[in-house]
């Protein structure tokens, strides 16, 4: 029989998924029956470390344990449940998670019946699924990033049968569409575009833990970002480890730059961000669709990593400095106003000072409105973490803090010309250090703090500023966007 539509060949629609819709239900008439005997609502609490596609995975975890039955979890305690999706690409991720999980141990010594679910890119290696069996005795089901629609099916048979579930990870090439999501706001979305990584940056973890790339179908991309955009929804960001390469295993011949402006014909008001662009594949097309968007930030996220060149080259990066500055320039000289950011890594095994004082000298060049700045990390499994010149750390965190130094009068400075000028900003709310100084993000997703009052959340606002740091904008509000 002929699809109504095309469909990726890759692609298990969940939407009428009968296994996964059978053990929904199942999940959720158990804990009917729990509830008619205590009187209480079980709870799920979802704790996330990473990028943001863990965090929008960590929304469709949640509306899987919604449609199951429970309701949010604020803290721990008093889950029934608890969801550690976890993150690889740092040491520090890794050994996070470990310790915080190590502290629910004394949960379940109190309650035997909650349930602890480890899942996402850490525990998709097999060291660390090992680890977790033999260490970690109280957390009773393991599932890796590919494997999130099985988590009902998961969660059914351990309750039934009371037994611990560490579930490989097998590589599915799939795209689950039709998951339930409860997302975290009610004016900010993620929509992932596509999944898993074809790079092999040689020191990265993701590829190996997130599978090589699967692109969604335009149809269902564009469907939920007018249902959200219908919703109300203002800032909408697309996700995927490398966005550019959207489409290539598609059959339609539609490409990032094409999605883009196919989303940006959606009528309605709102913002359209993306993330990350990889630099050997951001093409002038897609900024010639930025340029003329009617919806499309003038933002763009594009990590260098490094200004070595000889280092870039070892990092399996497929540009060189001078590629990168092309395209910069592009980006400027078509979106004058275009707010840049990048991500930069030190300690790169065999870095030396002057690969060093290229990087730096190339932020020097490039002005970047802001910066992620990490220190390498080996990755158990990545070709950079065999190899033999391994920086020693007190000459990474001597490179992170003059890095860091550097770029952040980069960024006063960038901050500064932008005082006395009107920004658009979508207003979040009190902000966390001090509730009586309300923040908000500009377009190129800056931080600014002003007077707000309560109705003003989830709006756009005309801010004009007044003062600027390193990291963030003050100013006062002028109208309603
Ligand atoms: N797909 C995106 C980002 C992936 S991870 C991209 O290609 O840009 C986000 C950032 O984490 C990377 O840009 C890189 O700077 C950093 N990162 C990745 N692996 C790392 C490692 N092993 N150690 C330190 N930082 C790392
Ligand atoms: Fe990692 Fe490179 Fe893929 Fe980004 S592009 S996720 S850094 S392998
Ligand atoms: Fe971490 Fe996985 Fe994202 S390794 S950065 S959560 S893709």
């Amino acid at each position: 029989m002929e699809a109504e539509r095309p469909v990726a060949s890759h692609q298990l629609s969940l939407r009428d998924s009968e296994t996964c819709q059978k053990y929904i239900l199942a999940v959720k008439k158990a804990n009917q029956e729990k509830r008619e005997e205590t009187g209480r609502s079980p709870r799920a609490y979802v704790l996330t470390f990473g990028c943001q596609q863990n965090e929008a995975d960590s929304e469709k975890l949640a509306g899987l344990a919604s449609e199951m039955g429970y309701e949010k979890a604020a803290h721990p305690d008093e889950a029934d449940l608890i969801i550690v999706n976890t993150c690889a690409v740092r040491e520090h991720a890794e050994q996070k998670a470990l310790s915080i999980v190590g502290q629910y141990k004394h949960l379940k010594a109190r309650n035997p019946e909650l349930v602890i679910v480890m899942c996402g890119c850490m525990v998709t290696q097999a060291f660390r699924q090992n680890e977790i069996k033999h260490n970690y005795p109280y957390v009773d089901i393991v599932f890796g990033a590919s494997s999130m629609f099985r988590f009902p099916q998961l969660l059914w048979e351990h309750m039934e049968k009371e037994r611990r579930l560490i579930i490989p990870d097998e590589e599915t090439y799939l795209v689950a569409e039709g998951l339930p999501v409860r997302r975290n706001s009610t004016y900010r979305a993620w929509v992932s575009i596509m999944y898993g990584c074809n790079n092999f940056c040689t020191y990265c973890i993701v590829p190996y833990v997130r599978g090589r790339e699967r692109s969604r179908s335009k149809e269902d991309i564009i469907s939920e970002v007018e249902e959200l955009v219908k919703q109300g929804y203002k800032d909408i960001t697309l996700l995927g480890q490398n966005v550019n390469s959207y489409g290539h295993d598609n059959q339609d011949g539609v490409d990032f730059a094409d999605l883009l402006a196919l989303i940006d014909n959606i009528e309605g008001d709102y913002t359209i961000h993306f993330m990350t662009s990889h630099p050997k594949d951001a093409t002038e097309k897609l900024i010639d669709v930025i340029a003329s968007g009617r919806h499309i930030a003038h933002h763009f996220h594009l990590p260098l990593q490094s200004g070595s060149d000889r280092i870039l080259k070892a990092m399996n990066r497929h540009y060189d400095a001078q590629h990168y500055r092309k395209v910069l320039n592009y980006l400027r000289q078509r979106i004058p106003d275009v707010t840049v950011t990048s991500d930069i890594m030190v300690g790169f095994p065999g870095e030396t000072e002057e690969d060093f004082c290229d990087t730096l000298a190339f932020l020097a060049e490039a002005r970047f409105d802001m910066i992620f700045s990490f220190i390498y990390s080996p990755r158990k499994g990545t070709p950079a973490a065999e190899a033999a010149d391994q920086i020693p750390p007190e000459v990474k965190s001597d490179r992170f803090s003059r890095l860091l130094q550097q770029q952040n009068e980069i960024s006063l400075e960038s901050n500064r010309r932008l005082v006395g000028s009107t920004l658009r900003v979508l207003c979040d709310g009190p902000s966390k250090n001090d509730p009586d100084v309300w923040s908000g993000r500009t377009d190129g997703n800056k931080i600014v703090f002003f007077d707000g009052s309560r109705e003003d959340i989830g709006r756009f606002l005309t801010i004009r500023i007044t003062r600027a740091e390193a990291f963030a904008l003050y100013g006062e509000k002028e109208s309603h966007g």
